[in-house]
């Protein structure tokens, strides 16, 4: 096994379902505080499986929802209603939770523009050149990739994009995801991922030497704020 530094804070949990209510308590603890500090708090999220019973736990928690705006950290090329649409699962997720604004991202545009859309909203929503989002919450595909920035894709080396659209290929259809120059600037960033399958791709994010482009999880190394991962114990290959 290589040499690994977790680059950043490791919360380690017994099960996902403990990782919910950990997961959740520490979401709510980000955004009370970004509140209390700027008035209002910026949130954006990934979909997948993984995280969603957070989102579900969190809502739950006492937090001024009126204060905190919702957006995504990427979607896939599909209708609203689809099953595999991000916008659709989290929406869920939060239930009636009463948000000051939810953002989704468009999947029914053309990729590109869809993401420059979105960066311009991003640019009037969330404060600070480029946005500072006060919380990001990502998750790790078995293949390392974070956010919709897969091994090999130009996104992954793309560093002055505040969201970007990436192509279909044959096994996936195509994204639109929040680039490395917004990512870097969120000021906590939680890494979720449960479950065996997800070790090995810990253990390439988390080696000192590798590649971004076959490890796209390796870009939370550059990040500027408080980085944490909120694994359980077989993601994290512990015990
Ligand atoms: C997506 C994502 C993606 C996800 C990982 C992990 O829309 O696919 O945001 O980056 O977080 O693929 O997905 P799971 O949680 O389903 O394992």
């Amino acid at each position: 096994m290589a040499t690994q530094v977790v680059p950043g804070k490791l919360v380690a949990v017994h099960d996902p379902q403990r990782g919910a209510a950990e997961g959740a308590r520490l979401f709510a603890d980000v955004l009370r505080r970004a509140v209390g500090a700027r008035g209002t708090a910026t949130m954006a999220v990934s979909g997948g499986s993984t995280p969603l019973a957070t989102y579900a736990a969190l809502a739950a928690t006492d937090v001024p929802w009126d204060r905190v705006k919702l957006f995504w950290v990427d979607e896939r090329a599909v209708a609203p209603d689809h099953e595999r649409s991000n916008a659709r699962a989290v929406r869920e997720a939060f239930g009636a939770t009463p948000f000051l604004g939810v953002f989704p991202m468009d999947g029914t545009r053309e990729p590109s523009a869809s993401a420059a859309a979105y960066a311009e909203l991003l640019a009037q929503e969330v404060p600070g050149a480029p946005p500072a989002l006060d919380l990001v919450v990502l998750g790790i595909g078995d293949d390392g990739h974070t956010a919709s920035l897969f091994p090999g894709d130009p996104a992954v080396t793309d560093v002055e994009s505040a969201v970007l659209g990436v192509p279909a290929t044959d096994a996936r259809e195509a994204r639109i995801t929040l680039g490395r120059a917004v990512l870097a600037e969120a000021r906590n960033v939680y890494v979720v991922a449960y479950g065996a399958a997800k070790n090995a791709a810990l253990e390439r994010a988390w080696a000192l030497h590798g590649d971004v482009l076959d490890c796209p999880a390796r870009i939370t190394r550059g990040f500027k704020g408080r980085l944490s991962w909120l694994v359980d114990r077989s993601a994290g290959g512990i015990g």
